[in-house]
C-alpha cells in the first residue's frame, strides 16, 4: 500500500521526527487514559497517529474491535515487541501463551485449555474461599490495611495453589517486586539500547533471576515426585506431542511464569477497584450486604450458593467496566487490510482501548456512575456486542476468564460478608495505567467489622489443603 492514497481515520498532525515522537510518547506516559480520552473526544471513536513511516490506529468502536479480534484475527499478530526477548513482556514471559503466535500458540493453547474447563475450576472454589478467610484472619475492626498488597498476595497464592499445587507465600514479595519491575519495563519508553547496563536493567535482571529460581524450583519439586497431581504443572510436564516429545524445562517455565503473572495481578486489581467503588457508593454496598446476609447468613459462600448471588456478580462486572484491569491491548497487522472503511497497511499497530469503549456514553448511560444494574440479566442482553470486553475476545480471549470471574465473586462474597473497607475522608484514589490498571500509590483502607459476633466462618488460622 502507498500511504499517500490511503484512507486513514482522522487524527493529530503527522509525527515527522524523533523529537516529536518522544514528546508524544511522554504525553501518553504522563496521562495515558486522559490523553486517549481526549483524542477520542476530538476525532471520534477511531483515530490514527501517523508517522513518516507507518501509522498507529486506536479503536473504541465495538464493531471495529470485533473485526480485529474475531473476523480478521488471522490478519494480526500481537506485536513486533512480542518476538523480541530483550524488551517488554517477552523479557519476563519468554515464549509463553500470552506472547507466542501461529501453530505453536495453537498447540500450547489446546494443551493448557483443559486446566481451565468449567468442571476443573469449580473444584478450586473451596480453596479460593479458604485463602480469603486466611487473608482476613489477621484483620481487626479499625485496622488500616494495605489492600493492594493483600489482594495481590491473595490472588497469587490462589493461582499457585490451584494450578501448581504449591505454596508460594514465602516468595510473594519477590514475585510482587518482579511484577512491578515488569509493569514499568513494558510501559516505559526505551531510549537506551537494551544492552547498555543501567540501574533499571540490573533490577530487571535480578527480577528475572528471582522468577526463574522460583519456577524452576517448582519444576524440580515436581520432577522429584513425578506424580500426576492433576494440576496445570503436571499437564505441562506430562504433555507429549505426536512424536512423543515433551516440553523443555524452559518452555514449561515460560508457560508457568505467564500463567502465574497473568493470573494474579489482573484479578487483584479487579478486587482493588471493587473495594474502592463500594466505599464510594454506600447504596450499592448496602444492596450487596443485603444479598450476602439474605443468601449466606453467616455461612461461607460455596460454588452452589454462588449461583444465588446475582448482585455480587453484577458488582464485579460493573467494577471491571469502570476500571478494566486490562484497560487496553494491541495487535500488529501482518498483511495489508482494512478496518471498516479505513486502510490498515501491513506493519501497522492497532490499539484496542477497552477503557474508552467501557466509558462511551453511546453504550453506557451516565458512564462514570457505578450502576451494577447495567448487568442485570435483561440489561446485559441489550448491550451491543463488544461494548464490554474486560477479557478481550476472539481466539486470544483470556484463557482464565471463568477462573477469574468465579474467584472475584467468591472473594468479594467471603470478605464483604464480614468486613467493610473504608477510604479515609477525602481520600482520592488515582489510576496508574501500566500493563494493568493499578491504584496509584497503593491502596490503604480501614477495616470495619460488620459482624463482630460472627466466628465460625473465619477461624484465626485456616489450613488450606490441596485441591
Ligand atoms: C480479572 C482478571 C483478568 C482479566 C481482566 C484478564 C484480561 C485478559 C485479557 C484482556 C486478555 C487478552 C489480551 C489480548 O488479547 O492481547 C488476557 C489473556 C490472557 N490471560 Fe487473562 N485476565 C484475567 C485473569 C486471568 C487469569 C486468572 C489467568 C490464568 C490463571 C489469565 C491468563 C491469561 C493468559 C494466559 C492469556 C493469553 C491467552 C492467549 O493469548 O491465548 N488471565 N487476559
Amino acid at each position: 500500500m502507498t500511504t499517500s492514497t490511503l484512507n486513514f481515520p482522522p487524527g493529530p498532525p503527522q509525527i515527522n521526527n524523533m523529537l516529536e515522537a518522544l514528546l508524544l510518547g511522554f504525553k501518553y506516559q504522563r496521562d495515558m487514559l486522559g490523553t486517549i480520552s481526549e483524542q477520542f473526544r476530538i476525532y471520534g471513536d477511531t483515530y490514527a497517529i501517523r508517522f513518516k513511516k507507518g501509522v498507529q490506529i486506536v479503536l473504541s468502536n465495538p464493531d471495529h474491535i470485533h473485526q480485529v479480534l474475531v473476523t480478521d484475527a488471522h490478519k494480526y499478530h500481537k506485536g513486533p515487541d512480542y518476538s523480541n526477548p530483550n524488551i517488554g513482556l517477552t523479557f519476563f514471559l519468554g515464549n509463553g501463551l500470552l506472547t507466542n503466535e501461529g501453530e505453536f500458540w495453537k498447540r500450547q493453547r489446546r494443551l493448557i485449555q483443559p486446566a481451565f474447563h468449567a468442571r476443573r475450576i469449580e473444584a478450586y472454589a473451596d480453596t479460593m474461599v479458604a485463602y480469603a478467610q486466611q487473608t482476613m484472619a489477621g484483620w481487626r475492626d479499625g485496622m488500616a490495611v494495605e489492600v493492594d498488597d493483600a489482594m495481590m498476595n491473595l490472588a497469587l497464592n490462589i493461582v499457585a495453589k490451584t494450578l501448581f499445587s504449591s505454596d508460594v507465600s514465602g516468595d510473594a514479595e519477590r514475585i510482587g517486586s518482579a511484577m512491578t519491575v515488569l509493569q514499568h519495563m513494558a510501559a516505559d519508553i526505551q531510549l537506551i539500547p537494551h544492552w547498555v547496563p543501567t540501574p533499571a536493567r540490573f533490577r530487571r535482571q535480578r527480577a528475572l533471576r528471582d522468577l526463574d529460581a522460583i519456577v524452576y524450583r517448582l519444576i524440580a519439586e515436581w520432577r522429584e515426585s513425578g506424580d500426576d497431581r492433576g494440576d496445570l504443572l503436571s499437564m505441562l510436564l506430562l504433555a507429549r506431542d505426536d512424536d512423543g516429545e515433551g516440553m523443555t524445562d524452559k518452555q514449561v517455565r515460560d508457560e508457568a511464569v505467564t500463567i502465574m503473572l497473568a493470573g494474579h495481578e489482573t484479578t487483584a486489581n479487579a478486587m482493588n477497584w471493587t473495594w474502592v467503588l463500594l466505599a464510594q457508593n454506600p447504596d450499592v454496598e448496602a444492596k450487596l450486604h443485603d444479598e450476602l446476609d439474605r443468601v449466606l447468613g453467616d455461612r461461607p459462600p460455596t460454588l452452589e450458593n454462588l449461583k444465588r448471588l446475582p448482585y455480587t456478580d453484577m458488582v464485579v462486572k460493573e467494577s471491571m467496566r469502570l476500571y478494566p484491569p486490562a484497560y487496553g491491548f494491541s495487535r500488529w497487522a501482518i498483511e495489508d487490510t482494512q478496518i471498516g472503511n479505513y486502510d490498515v497497511p501491513k506493519g501497522s499497530v492497532v490499539g484496542v482501548s477497552t477503557y474508552a469503549t467501557h466509558h462511551d456514553p453511546r453504550w453506557w448511560d451516565a458512564p462514570e456512575r457505578f450502576l451494577p444494574e447495567r448487568f442485570s440479566e435483561e440489561s446485559e442482553k441489550q448491550l451491543p456486542r463488544y461494548a464490554y470486553l474486560p477479557f478481550g475476545g476472539g481466539p486470544r480471549v483470556c484463557i482464565g476468564n471463568s477462573f477469574a470471574m468465579m474467584e472475584a465473586r467468591l472473594l468479594l462474597a467471603t470478605m464483604a460478608q464480614r468486613y467493610r473497607l473504608r477510604l479515609a475522608p477525602g481520600q482520592i484514589v488515582g489510576t496508574d495505567p501500566l500493563i494493568t490498571l493499578r491504584p496509584k500509590g497503593g491502596l490503604r483502607m480501614t477495616v470495619e467489622d460488620r459482624k463482630p459476633t460472627m466466628r465460625g466462618g473465619i477461624p484465626d488460622r485456616v489450613v488450606v489443603g490441596t485441591v
